[in-house]
């Protein structure tokens, strides 16, 4: 395991979704299974990288041979990325909610019969642009996601741009591709220098196939 190109490596990666609390028993969501992410950590671990996977609660189980950080709220998944310590790549594969509910009660809310609760909301850290923009000790190679409907190239392309990442793997999410929750993937990885769209594929042989293509960039 610890003897492949990436040995020495410390690579962190995020995957699954975050939990926002709205009461002790609720929260909101999105829809990740961690299955993505889970893989490009197995796949980043077979190469030999030390690596450190921060995971919100999945549905998957984290992989074995690498240092697992279980978290579930954004706010928790940015201050686990920055205590994971230097890193000379960071993949961020986790569905992180965009927003917390900034009136996220003690106890459970009751239903009183008349009036319906009303939720506020605050905006969460984006730990992808967080890390991106690091002034210092910026990891060399930072990876995104990008889980579009439409346009894909297009947006992903503005999205790589807007959080100062260097690779954004962009797919298309639609419903009928049967690609969110399921084991297959179709990906284009888009760098500096363009865009570059594998076939469709199992979620491990796209963890795999990126797992090659960093450990090249990074050794
Ligand atoms: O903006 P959007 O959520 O589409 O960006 C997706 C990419 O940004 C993914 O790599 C995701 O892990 C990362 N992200 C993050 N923190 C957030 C929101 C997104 O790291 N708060």
């Amino acid at each position: 395991f610890s003897d492949g190109p990436l040995k020495g490596k410390h690579i962190i990666v995020t995957s699954g979704p975050t939990h926002e609390p709205i009461d002790p028993v609720r929260y909101i969501a999105n829809r990740s299974s961690g299955a993505q992410g889970t893989a490009i950590a197995r796949s980043l671990a077979g190469l030999g990288a030390d690596v450190t996977f921060v995971t919100g609660p999945a549905e998957v189980a984290p992989p074995a041979g690498v240092k697992v950080v279980k978290v579930q709220t954004a706010d928790q998944m940015l201050a686990a990325v920055q205590a994971a310590g230097a890193a000379d790549a960071a993949v961020f594969a986790a569905a992180v909610a965009d927003w917390r509910v900034a009136n996220a009660a003690d106890q459970k809310i009751k239903k009183t019969g008349d009036a319906l609760p009303t939720l506020t909301f605050a905006e969460n850290p984006d730990i992808l642009a967080t890390v991106s923009q690091m002034k210092t000790g910026r990891p060399v190679l930072v990876v995104g996601f990008a889980a579009e409907t439409d346009d894909v190239i297009a947006h992903a392309t503005a999205k790589r741009q807007r959080k100062g990442c260097d690779w954004i793997v962009a797919n298309d999410v639609s419903p009928e591709t049967g690609i969110m929750g399921g084991s297959e993937n179709a990906v284009t990885i888009i760098t500096d220098t363009g865009a570059d769209s594998w076939p469709r594929m199992s979620k491990d042989a796209v963890a795999q196939a990126l797992a090659r293509r960093i450990a090249e960039a990074i050794t």
